[in-house]
Formats: structure tokens, C-alpha cells, sequence
């Protein structure tokens, strides 16, 4: 396990979203009532990027067919995705949001 840094928590206003990019991974992160989630960007159902989806009850909006994914879980909520995404664990040090990312079984 390795924790991330990636942005100040100032700049997701409530009920919004940021993208995070590492080499490797896109990360979608999200301000739901004062509370931050990340999962993986891109939608199980087909190329969308979640981060730029609706968010409302802790849950995103997928922008191209609409399924509902819970912000907690990574649960398809709705169809037509019917697949979870990856959730992780966030952390707030010093105003920035951390990301609990697993690693190569290398590091
Ligand atoms: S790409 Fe997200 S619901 Fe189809």
C-alpha cells in the first residue's frame, strides 16, 4: 500500500469532482457532504470518465449512459453498468486528500 497525495481538499467544492492522474492510473475523486471518496475514473460499462459525472446522495452520475455508481462502495446502483469500479481509502493530512493506492507486489 502506498498513500498518494493528490490535491487540497479546497478545490472539490460539495457534490463535485476532480480527476487525478498518476503514470498509471486515473483516480476520481469526490466531495460528497463534506466527505472525500475516490474510485477509479473510468465507468465499468464502457470509456467514461466518472469525475465528470452528476454527484448527488454519494453517488456519480455516469456522463454517457447514466448508470448510478455509490460513492462508498464503487457499486452499480443502476443499470446498465452492471460491474463495481475499485474504491479506495482516502485520508485528509495538512488540507491535501491522500489516496490509499495498492502497489506492485515490487514495492
Ligand atoms: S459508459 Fe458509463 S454507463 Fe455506459
Amino acid at each position: 500500500m502506498k498513500k498518494l497525495k493528490t490535491i487540497k481538499c479546497a478545490d472539490i467544492a460539495e457534490n463535485s469532482s476532480a480527476l487525478f492522474e498518476t503514470d498509471t492510473q486515473q483516480i476520481a475523486l469526490f466531495n460528497c457532504e463534506g466527505k472525500y471518496f475516490a474510485i477509479d475514473d473510468m465507468c465499468s460499462h464502457a470509456e467514461a470518465s466518472l469525475s465528470e459525472g452528476e454527484v448527488y446522495d454519494c453517488k456519480v452520475e455516469c456522463p454517457l449512459h447514466g448508470a448510478e455508481f455509490d460513492l462508498k462502495t464503487g457499486e452499480a446502483v443502476t443499470l446498465p453498468a452492471t460491474k463495481s469500479v475499485n474504491t479506495y481509502e482516502t485520508e485528509i493530512i495538512d488540507g491535501y486528500i491522500y489516496v490509499e493506492m495498492v502497489t506492485d507486489a515490487q514495492d
